[in-house]
Parts: structure tokens; C-alpha cells; sequence
């Protein structure tokens, strides 16, 4: 009898025994996984209380570009501070083809959203600047210049920023997150950053949880001061318009390809080379387009990798065809180092 009761409770306590390691590696996983696993509906809850009780009932503006960050924490912000938030796209004149409209309709019904059309005062700042640095510098400050005249207009006194962890980590380490700025003519305001602890994939989650379209979650980075950096030379409408219509090919074919989920970027440059071509019987004479298609983790390094060769004939037939003012298309197959993933 003794020993029955002794087998029963050995095997008691190994079922315990088990039962309990079971239970402990289960709280383990939750807790490591409750540490590890980004919680978007508690993110949001959060970063929506941080942001009232910060901006309180005063005005706040944001530079939306359309891409994943800017447009995260304006939809964030605005589920914040409602109206109050107002988010401005610039339009510089050197964004992508059907870039302008598509922010424009998916963000107007959304936000308290403001289109500014300064495509004339960006490309007068630009005549005649061939030096890829100082068109960086000029984009900047004629964005700066007309940003900081609707945060004047619209009385702001906030500026909610997409910056991500990387932003910061990559440049100066962790700065404290409530920060002021001085924009040029003297306006201060207030810096509000509510992903600054996020990485791009969290955003990207935040994004798809807060009802954005995978256009725009899922978008290619592309570079602030835009088509400029993909013009070599000096900025011309018809070098803008080229550039753009050989981008919107690229695009097209690589999206078909299947090919845009697995490419960091893929573009077209227009260089400032013109090479003899025959279109039809007549002798031509046009520009040289270089095709740049990388794969990357983070851009400090890039490779080119394998591309299908009738994706890329395919894209070289369509723009010589379709944009007669190109005669030539290359192809890069650089990698960064030594190549930038850009050509300006
Ligand atoms: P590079 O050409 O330096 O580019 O290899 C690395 C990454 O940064 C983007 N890029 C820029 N983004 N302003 C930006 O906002 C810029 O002036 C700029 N230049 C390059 C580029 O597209 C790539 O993803």
C-alpha cells in the first residue's frame, strides 16, 4: 500500500516536475517574447496619450514626404491631436511620376493635410548648380524656407518628426527626445518624435496596423532631395520630365518582374552624356540613361545582384522607344563601396 502511494507521488512530482518546467519556459517565452515582440495596439494607445499630453491643444506640423515614417507619425500624431496636425507635402518638382497625386489622395481624406506647389522656387534655387553637394544643400534650404512659411501661417508650435532609432543611433547616439528647433527666420519650435524608438520593420507593422496602404508601408526609399540626385549635371524641366518617365519604366518592369519586394532600389539616371543613336533611318543624337537596380540591408553597403536579362532588355526597348530623347541605355553594376547607391 506504502509503496503504491510512493509511486503515485513520484509520479506526481515528475508530473509537476514537467509540468512545471513546461510552466516556467512558458512565462520565460512571454516575458522574453513580451520584451522582444513590438505590440502595435499598445504602441499606438501610448504614443497617442504621449502626444496630447505634450502638444495639449496647441498646433503641430509635419513635413510628409509619403514615405513609411513621415506617414506613420503623421497618421499617429493626427489620431492624437486630430486637425491640429497639419501635414504639409512639398511638392519640389522632382518627385516620381504620380508621386504628387497618389500622397495627395491618400493622405487628404485622412489628415488635415496642405499640398504646396514650389516646383518654380526650387528649380530658380537650382539654375545653373551642377555640383551634386551644393544641389543637396540648396533642396534643404528651400525646403526649410517654405516649411517654416506654413508653420508660420498655420501659428505651429510643434514639429512632429518621423525619425526612426537608426536616425539617431547612426548619427549622434541618444539625444534626449523633447528638443527644440530654430527654423532659419527665427521660429522655434518644439520637436515631437513618436517612433523614435522604432525600427523600420516596427514601423512598417505600425503602418499596416493603422490602415495605411502597402504602396506606401511597403514603399522603396527614396532619397529627399529626389530626382535630383539621379540628374547629373544641372536640373532642366526636360531633364526632370526624362529622368521621370525612365523612372516610372523602371518601376513598371521591376514591379512586374516581382522583383520590387527583393531590390532595395531601382532606378533610372539620366547623365549628362549624349551619344550618337539611329532611330528608324534617321541618325540621332541623345542622352545616355544608366540603370541602377541594388540590393541592400541597410545602404552603407549594396550589391548588384543577378538580374533577369528580359527584364532589362525589356526596360532598355521601352525607353528608348518611348522617351525619344534617349538614345543609349546602360546598365551599373557597381556595388557600394565603391559605387554610391546614387549617381549624384
Ligand atoms: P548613397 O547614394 O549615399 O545612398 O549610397 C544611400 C541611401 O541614402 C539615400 N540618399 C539620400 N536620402 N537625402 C536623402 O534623404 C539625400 O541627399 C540622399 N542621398 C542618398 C539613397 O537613395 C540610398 O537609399
Amino acid at each position: 500500500m506504502a509503496q503504491r502511494y510512493l509511486k503515485i507521488f513520484l509520479r506526481f512530482v515528475r508530473v509537476l516536475n514537467v509540468n512545471l518546467i513546461v510552466i516556467i519556459s512558458i512565462a520565460n517565452n512571454t516575458i522574453l517574447k513580451g520584451e522582444k515582440m513590438f505590440n502595435p495596439s499598445s504602441f499606438i494607445q501610448e504614443a497617442i496619450h504621449e502626444i496630447k499630453k505634450t502638444v495639449g491643444d496647441k498646433k503641430a506640423i509635419i513635413a510628409l514626404s509619403g514615405g513609411v515614417d513621415s506617414s506613420v507619425a503623421s497618421v499617429l500624431a493626427s489620431k492624437a491631436i486630430e486637425d491640429n496636425l497639419i501635414a504639409v507635402f512639398v511638392d519640389h518638382g522632382l518627385l516620381r511620376e504620380g508621386e504628387a497625386d497618389y500622397v495627395k489622395n491618400t493622405f487628404q481624406k485622412r489628415l488635415n493635410f496642405r499640398f504646396v506647389s514650389a516646383e518654380d522656387e526650387f528649380l530658380d534655387k537650382l539654375k545653373g548648380v551642377e555640383d551634386p553637394e551644393e544641389k543637396r544643400k540648396i533642396i534643404g534650404e528651400v525646403f526649410i524656407r517654405v516649411f517654416e512659411r506654413i508653420a508660420e501661417e498655420e501659428g505651429a508650435e510643434f514639429l512632429v518628426q518621423g525619425t526612426i532609432a537608426p536616425d539617431w543611433i547612426e548619427s549622434q547616439g541618444k539625444i534626449k527626445s523633447h528638443h527644440n528647433v530654430a527654423l532659419p527666420h527665427g521660429l522655434v519650435l518644439e520637436i515631437v518624435e513618436p517612433i523614435r524608438e522604432l525600427y523600420k520593420d516596427e514601423v512598417r507593422i505600425l503602418g499596416t496596423k493603422l490602415g495605411l496602404p502597402p504602396e506606401i508601408v511597403n514603399r522603396q526609399p527614396y532619397p529627399g532631395p529626389g530626382l535630383a540626385v539621379r540628374v547629373v549635371g544641372e536640373l532642366s524641366s526636360e531633364k526632370i520630365e526624362i529622368c521621370r518617365k525612365a523612372n516610372a519604366i523602371v518601376e513598371d518592369e521591376v514591379k512586374k518582374e516581382g522583383l520590387d519586394e527583393t531590390l532595395w532600389q531601382y532606378f533610372a539616371v539620366l547623365t549628362d552624356t549624349k551619344v550618337t543613336g539611329v532611330k528608324g533611318d534617321i541618325r540621332d543624337y541623345g542622352y545616355l540613361v544608366i540603370l541602377r537596380m541594388v540590393e541592400s540591408l541597410d545602404a552603407m553597403t549594396a550589391n548588384v545582384p543577378e538580374l533577369p536579362w528580359n527584364m532589362i532588355k525589356t526596360i532598355s526597348q521601352r525607353i528608348t522607344a518611348e522617351i525619344h530623347e534617349v538614345t543609349h541605355v546602360a546598365l551599373s553594376v557597381s556595388d557600394k563601396p565603391p559605387s554610391t547607391i546614387e549617381f549624384a
